[in-house]
């Protein structure tokens, strides 16, 4: 991550904050979001957010990374892995011991630089 980012754990940011993402969730929805995260990552230029992740957790060993995004003006620069290797930093600290991701297989590198290897896995919509 380059030196004029800052990464701060936890800051909450606001529906209107990751609205400039085109991540449009209301604020009771974040609500619960916030309630049921391990931990949640984001990244700053100054006070502007340009990089968010969320860390689910099932309360004993798996944790469940969620929605890492950057803004696309910021994409590129290591603002998405840095984001993604801190929080499963603390992730781990917090007591988590396996972290799982899905994803689709453009972003297969994206998610092999911050240390995932492959798995079987499944998913399914409700
Ligand atoms: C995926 C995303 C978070 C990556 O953020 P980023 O800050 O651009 O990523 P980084 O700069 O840290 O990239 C790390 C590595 O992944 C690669 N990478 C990043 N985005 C990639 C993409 N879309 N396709 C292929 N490789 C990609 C980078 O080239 C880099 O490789 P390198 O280390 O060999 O140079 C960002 O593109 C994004 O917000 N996308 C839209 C939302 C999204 O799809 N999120 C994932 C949901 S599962």
């Amino acid at each position: 991550v380059t030196d004029d980012i800052t990464i701060r754990f936890d800051p909450k940011p606001t529906a209107a904050d990751l609205a400039t993402f085109d991540a449009h969730w209301t604020g009771a929805e974040l609500d619960r979001i916030y309630r049921h995260s391990l931990t949640h990552a984001c990244a700053y230029v100054g006070d502007t957010l340009v990089g968010y992740v969320n860390v689910a957790w099932d309360g004993g060993v798996h944790a469940f990374l969620l929605d890492p995004t950057v803004h696309p003006s910021h994409r590129r620069r290591g603002i998405g892995s840095g984001l993604v290797k801190r929080a499963i930093e603390i992730a781990r600290d917090r007591g988590a011991t396996w972290m799982h991701v899905d994803y689709e297989p453009q972003l297969d590198h994206f998610y092999k630089s911050c240390g995932f290897r492959d798995t079987a896995a499944g998913v399914l919509k409700l």
